[in-house]
Parts: structure tokens; sequence; C-alpha cells
């Protein structure tokens, strides 16, 4: 039997992206222990990739900005599915978790008179965006790491965790291994807060690190907990489609917050075609009055290219569907056109966007002060998670939290970019405080070592097996599968063949194979990875069956209308006794009054 190593603290955060050094820091000052689980090396977890910046109505830019605006911006932007709560509380807190980052060192751009520099992005009425050029991630996660470090936070890097631990009801702790030497650890905690981030690695393209896998989603749905929203995945407009060694690779809303137009082949500024009815009055009609906008012109209207990411990204996939996509399959971003209005666009765009620049000179040999990008859908964030409590953050599981991406309910059908970044800090903080608080009221609960003996074993069998498939395979096929069937456009007939794979790729992965020893085995980590892939995968494809309709995100060829018996619902989906995924449909609860009217003040 394999050994393992034991560890106690009253509050485990498995995660270490924004929303889990957020909550470690805020657990910490409550004064309770912390441990935290990062998959990767502290530093590195896929928040640093963010890049346009923080969504926050501090009215810097544009003093007509306040939390009302920004609720009905991602209300509107979520197509009115969101938990209102959330968005709410979201709205109104993001400010002072902005100014917090700032008092805590964070470098953010600056306006003429030294406030903190806002910038467009889609769906957004005001310039909101707080950012650091296009690496604001990369410094909101040096912030928070650098003022973490100092509250005695115990950090276990390159450390997976396999399941949650039960005690009855309660989640108790959670069994993972290191990465390094393949030691199996036991976390035993009061409560845990999941903030593991993301599932793009479920799709072939996307803008998603190795680490995005779905762990958060999985272990808190095969622990008893409510997923809800799955349909909902995020297909990001732009993505670098060439050269394919780094096709999906982010290319930042940024790049159109700052004047950037999209063309397709013909040269044509196509988003003008496409201008939906619900943001007709917000969006400008003409090249001028857009221009105008993102230099700041109060009483202009904003480009087409700023309107929400699940229209642009249709648009675009129309475009090359029909014939007029750019050599590579995509359709041309184009920044460098700006030099026709700005004396000094050159410096301007490397100032703004440094790592654009940087990223297709060295990956494409093409300057994007001169040239045109060749951009495209890539599979970017999952709207749909853990069901949680607005305020607390806890799931349906005493014990369980869940924050950041892996938690649903705020962006509704369609997150607004930058409401990402903003949410991490927001409910990060959040699931800390209330964790701090459930610890300080439960003790430790017991440890169950016939569950940690069946999960080792379980763990381990891909060694028993060094003739069996190779687990890259199957990881492969699904993000095949996912990518062309349940895609950015799906309909009934692929996603029923997507669930019949879906069987034979669990069945594939029960006998996959893995040679050498458990020291930094990667095929061994991905053999470990597909069940927490095969299940946000299914889930993704069930809700998606479920929703027969197309909203925000979720675009289905044979119901392309929105439908308004799905307009008051969300999609859940739970693991039954039999371990089979159930799926329904159950309604919102009712939004409160005093907030129709800021969405009535708001249109
Ligand atoms: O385009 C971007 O910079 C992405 C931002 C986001 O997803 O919030």
């Amino acid at each position: 039997m394999p050994e393992y190593e034991t560890f106690q603290h009253d509050v485990l955060i498995i995660g270490s992206g924004g929303a889990g050094l957020r909550a470690a820091i805020e657990a910490s000052a409550a004064g309770v222990s912390v441990g935290m689980v990062c998959k990767c090396l502290l530093g590195k977890a896929h928040t640093v990739m963010a890049e346009g910046g923080i969504a926050a109505a501090l009215a810097n830019v544009d003093d007509r900005d306040n939390w009302k605006v920004h609720f009905a911006d991602t209300m509107r932007g979520g197509q009115y599915v969101n938990n209102w709560r959330m968005a709410e509380l979201h709205a109104k807190e993001a400010p002072a978790r902005v100014r917090e980052l700032e008092a805590w060192g964070a470098v953010f751009d600056r306006t003429r008179d030294g406030r903190i520099l806002q910038r467009n992005f889609g769906g957004h009425k005001y310039p909101r965006l707080a950012h650091v050029g296009d690496r604001t991630g990369l410094e909101m996660i040096r912030t928070l790491q650098d003022h973490g470090i100092h509250q005695g936070i115990d950090v276990y890097m390159e450390t997976c965790i396999v399941t949650l631990l039960k005690d009855g009801d309660r989640v108790v702790g959670a069994l993972g291994y290191d990465r390094e030497r393949g030691h199996f650890k036991i976390f035993q905690a009061k409560a845990v807060v999941l903030a593991t981030g993301g599932i793009g690695k479920a799709y072939k393209i996307t803008s998603n690190s190795w680490d995005c896998t779905g762990d958060g989603h999985s272990l808190a749905y095969h622990a008893g907990a409510t997923l809800i929203d799955m349909e909902y995945v995020q297909f990001h407009p732009t993505g670098m489609v060439w050269p394919p060694s780094v096709a999906g690779m982010l290319v930042t809303e940024g790049v159109r917050g700052e004047g950037g137009i999209l063309t397709n082949a013909d040269g044509k500024r196509f988003m003008f075609d496409f201008i939906p009815d619900n943001y007709k009055t917000q969006t400008a009609d003409n090249e001028e009055e857009g221009w105008r906008y993102t230099q700041g012109d109060k009483n202009a209207r904003r480009p087409p290219e700023l309107l929400t990411r699940d229209h642009v990204a249709r648009c675009i996939v129309r475009e090359i569907k029909e014939g007029r996509g750019t050599p590579h399959g995509g359709v041309y971003l184009d920044i460098s056109w700006i030099r026709k209005r700005l004396s000094n666009a050159e410096e301007h765009i490397k100032r703004k966007l440094p790592s654009m620049h940087h990223q297709f000179k060295a990956l494409g040999d093409i300057d994007i002060t001169k040239e045109p990008m060749e951009v495209g859908p890539t599979t970017h964030y999952i709207m749909g998670g853990v069901r949680v409590d607005a305020d607390t953050q806890m799931s349906g599981v005493p014990g369980l939290f869940a924050a950041g991406e892996c938690a649903a309910g705020i962006n509704g059908a369609n997150r607004l970019g930058g409401n990402s970044l903003s949410d991490l800090l927001v409910f990060g903080k959040r699931a800390g405080e209330f964790a701090a608080k459930f610890a300080k009221e439960n003790s430790y609960g017991k440890i169950d070592n016939d569950q940690v003996d069946r999960y080792t074993r379980e763990a381990l069998k891909p060694f028993e097996n060094s003739h069996g498939e190779n687990p890259y395979s199957v990881q492969r096929d699904l993000q095949e599968v996912m990518q062309h069937n349940v895609g950015i456009v799906r309909d009934e007939s692929e996603m029923q063949s997507a669930l019949d794979h879906s069987k034979t790729f669990w069945e594939r992965a029960a006998q996959v194979g893995v040679t050498g020893n458990r020291d930094f085995n990667p095929g061994w980590h991905t053999a470990l990875d597909l069940r927490n892939l095969l299940t946000v995968a299914e889930a993704i494809t069930h809700a998606a069956l479920e929703r027969k309709e197309s909203r925000g995100a979720q675009f289905r060829d044979d119901y392309p209308e929105k439908d308004e018996r799905f307009a008051k619902v969300n999609t859940v989906i739970r693991k039954a006794e039999d371990g089979s995924m159930e799926v329904r449909l159950e309604p919102l609860p009712e939004m409160p009054d005093y907030l129709k009217q800021v969405i009535e003040e708001n249109r």
C-alpha cells in the first residue's frame, strides 16, 4: 500500500490563481491556518495570462459610470440568466477590490491626473477596465502573491488533488499527490475552497494553459455538489490562428479596446452589418464615430467590434464559413490602421499592447504596428460551474466553497471581458472570509481511510497496465470531439454523437497505461486528469442538449432563436445515486424590484 503524508489546515484552498490567492489572504487574515495547493508552481496559475484588465466602475475615465451601470451591463451581456445577487455584489464591490490591490502595490496604467486608467472593452458602456498594459493578470498575481506571502500561508506547489474527502455529507479534506515525486498527500481541513479555474483543455483550440482541466468542477460534482449552466462555454473572438503550434493563444480584446478593427478577406469591416437590436443605440454605425469613442469622446457610440464576445465570435465564424476568411482560416484584426489617425501610433501600440507586439513578432513574424493579425475564436472561459450561495460562496455540500471560474452564476449566458479578474477578487475574498468562518464554527471531521485507499489504488492503476492505451490519445480524441461537436455552433445530432463517444472515452480512460515510475510522470498526470476532462465534457454536452434554444454563448443550429421557456431557468447537473449524470431545468430566483429598476434605467 502507498504511504501518505498528512497535513492539517483549518482552510484548504485548491488553486493559486487570483481567486485562490485572494481567498487565502482573506482566510489567513481571519486568523485561521491556511494551506494552498497549486497544480503548477506558485506564480504560474492561468490568471497570469489575463491581459486586458479588471472591470470595476471606478469612473476614473467617464464619470457617468457607477455600480448600477456595471450591473446592468453584466446582466445584459449575460442575457439575464445571471445570478442577480452575484452580479450586484460584484458590481458594488469590484472598485474596492481594485483600490485594495493598488494599495498592496499593483502598478496600474495612469490617467493624466494620476488615477487608475480604464480602457474600453466589449459590452461595457463606459471605459471600465483597470489595466497594466496588456499584462494585467501578471501584475495581479504578483501583487497578491507578494501580499499573501507575508501572511503565513502554507503552499504546496505542483500538487494535484484526485478527490475530495467526506465525512457523511460534509467535506473534510482532500487527497492529492505531488507531481515531482508522486507521493500521496492527505489534506485534512475544516473547510475547502475550490479555485481551480477553467476547462479549456477539454477543447482542441483554447487560450487556456495545460492545467485548465476542469478539476474543481469535477471534484465538486463527484463530491455531490450541483453544477449549473455548463452549456455556456465562451469562445473568445480573437485567438491566434497561425502558426499552428500556438493556435488559440489569446489576442486580447484590449486590441479592439484601443481601436483595432475586424475585416474579412475582402477588406470589409463586417461587424457594421451585424448590430443586434438591443445594442443599436449604443453602437456606432460608422468608422468616424467608433474611433472617436475609443479616443474618449463621451458623445460617440462604441465601435461594433466591442459588442459582446458571443456575438463577435459568431460573426467571425460566419465570415470564415462563407468563404471570406484569411489564408489561415481566420479574419483580420488590424490595429496598425490607427497610423492614419495618430502620429505616434507605433509608440502608442507598443506602450498599450506590449505583449501583443512581442507575441506576434516572436511567434508569427508579424509587426502589429504595421500589419494586421490573423485571428479566430478560441475556447476561453466557462460561465457554468459549481452552484454557490451568492454571499458566502458555499456550495450545497457543507464545508465546500468555490470561487472564480469554477463557480457559476455571475456571468449568466456570456461573460463580459474584464469581469473575470474582478470576479476573482470579489468572490475570492468572500470565499476566504466565509470558509474561515465555517472553519471556526466546526471541528475537523473524520478521514475515512478506506476511501483514501480506494482512491490511491484507483490512481495507481495505469502503472499496472503498461501496454494500455496512451492517455494522451484519449485526451486528444476528446478535444477533437468537443471542438467539432459541442463547439461554437451545435446541434442535437452532433451532441448526441459526442455523448456516444463519451461512453467509449470513459472505457478507454479506464484502460490507459503508463510506463516509468511516479517521479514527474506527465503520462500518469494526464491519465489522472482524464476523469476531470471527461466529467466536464459530458456535463457541457448534457446541458447544451437540454437547453433547446440559442442564448449567449450557446448557439444551436437546430434552435437558432431564444425561447421564452428557457428565459428564466438554469440547467442543473447532479450525480445521481447510481453514478449517472442527472440533468434538469430549475427556475431562476425572481429578481427584486430595485434591481429590475436599475436595469430599466440603464437600458
Ligand atoms: O481579451 C482579454 O484580454 C481577455 C480578458 C478576459 O477574458 O476577461
